[in-house]
């Protein structure tokens, strides 16, 4: 079934895997502007079905890491096209993941306090400029507790940055509501206490995402709209929250009316716990629609959740940063060239090494 093409009404691909979104942090300098390497580097791995970008901050003050690339200029939209015709050239789809970090950031990388649910801050780092020049991982700022008209010129970003995206070419747009980021931060208790509609109740701590992908769906259509949670990953929070499983069921019954294109389970990264089957069957009851996983797959592991019916898109990230020709591989059971010390080093930032250069399989 991983390689059968996957058709509903909102969304069809020529496979059921997905390259996962990954920064990588290879903009163009000034102004963080997606290039020609980067459309070589998305053309090669177009392979998969679907691609889904890295991370694009929809607005300067959503920005947590240094030349990630954005999706608020015209620079910006002029450089992506790039991509997604690359991707399209080879038969592929292409979602943008629109991104805004919330308090994962410093404002030496975001231009102005980072933002959040609440004025709390964790221990966390982000890849920014170092005093002593160069980049580097820097400690999180204390960020502002977001007012009302943060989180209403936040809710606009994200609509704008979404009609850039369709100008830019791609299929669809991935909100990112996973890892810590900005909605994380306002599903969970942890990070959000507030007292007014956007805090305190589960209800209230999700309107902030369902708000912002109504708004956006209503924009440019629900079947053009994707989001990515991280239910079972508590990175970006010191502890697990006991209520976050319970709040994102019933976001999903929500988000279901909406008819998004998929929704996005991003699992097994940093500290987590493992998302059980009887977590994957609910989720089933209460959401008829695409969903993806992504997180740790094999090939193995990934047909199992598409023969359980517990995923309608596999995503993989890693096995694409060695294996541009993740499919063909898969396909032919050829070996994957292994995620080692030495790909790590070259995961975010600089040039074509360890980018572009990785090599198609040869028998
Ligand atoms: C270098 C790198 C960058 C990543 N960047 C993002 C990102 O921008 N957005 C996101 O949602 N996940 C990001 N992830 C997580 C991946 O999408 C994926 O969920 C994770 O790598 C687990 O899948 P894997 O085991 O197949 O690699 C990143 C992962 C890696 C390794």
């Amino acid at each position: 079934m991983l390689f059968t093409a996957f058709s509903n009404t909102r969304l069809k691909t020529k496979n059921r895997i997905a390259m996962a979104p990954m920064t990588r942090s290879r903009t163009s300098q000034p102004g963080d502007v997606p290039n020609e390497m980067m459309a070589v580097y998305y053309k090669q791995r177009a392979n998969a079905g679907l691609v889904v970008t890295e991370g694009a901050p929809i607005s300067a003050v959503g920005r947590g890491y240094s030349m990630t690339p954005g999706i608020y200029t015209q620079a910006h939209i002029d450089g992506w096209k790039k991509v997604t015709t690359a991707i399209h050239d080879e038969g592929s789809k292409v979602f943008i993941q629109l991104w805004h970090v919330g308090r994962r950031s410093h404002s030496s990388i975001s231009g102005e306090q980072p933002l959040a649910p609440s004025a709390i801050k964790v221990p966390d780092q982000v890849f920014g400029p170092l005093p002593e020049g160069g980049f580097g991982m820097i400690e999180t700022e204390q960020p502002k507790a977001m007012s009302q008209r943060d989180i209403d010129n936040t809710i606009a970003d994200f609509v704008q940055a979404a009609k850039n995206a369709m100008e830019a070419g791609f299929d669809g747009v991935e909100i990112h509501a996973a890892h810590g980021y900005l909605f994380d931060t306002f599903m969970r208790l942890e990070s959000n206490q507030r007292d007014d509609q956007y805090g305190g109740s589960q209800e209230n701590r999700m309107r902030f995402m369902l708000d912002t992908l109504k708004a956006v769906a209503d924009e440019i259509g629900g079947d053009k709209v994707a989001v990515r949670v991280s239910p079972h990953v508590t990175e970006g929070f010191v502890d697990e929250d006991a209520e976050i499983i319970q709040v994102m069921l019933t976001a999903f019954e929500k988000i279901a009316p909406m008819n998004l294109a998929y929704l996005h389970f991003s699992e097994n990264i940093s500290r987590h716990v493992e998302a059980s089957e009887s977590f994957r069957q609910q989720v089933r009851e209460v959401y008829p629609n695409p969903i993806m996983v992504a997180g740790k797959l094999t090939k193995a592991t990934a047909q199992e959740l598409l023969d359980k019916n517990y995923a309608d898109l596999v995503a993989f990230g890693t096995p694409y940063v060695t294996n541009p020709d993740l499919v063909e591989r898969f396909k032919h059971n050829w070996p994957l060239t292994g995620f080692d010390a030495d790909a790590r080093l070259t995961l975010y930032g600089g040039g074509e090494e360890g980018y572009i250069d990785y090599p198609e399989y040869r028998a």
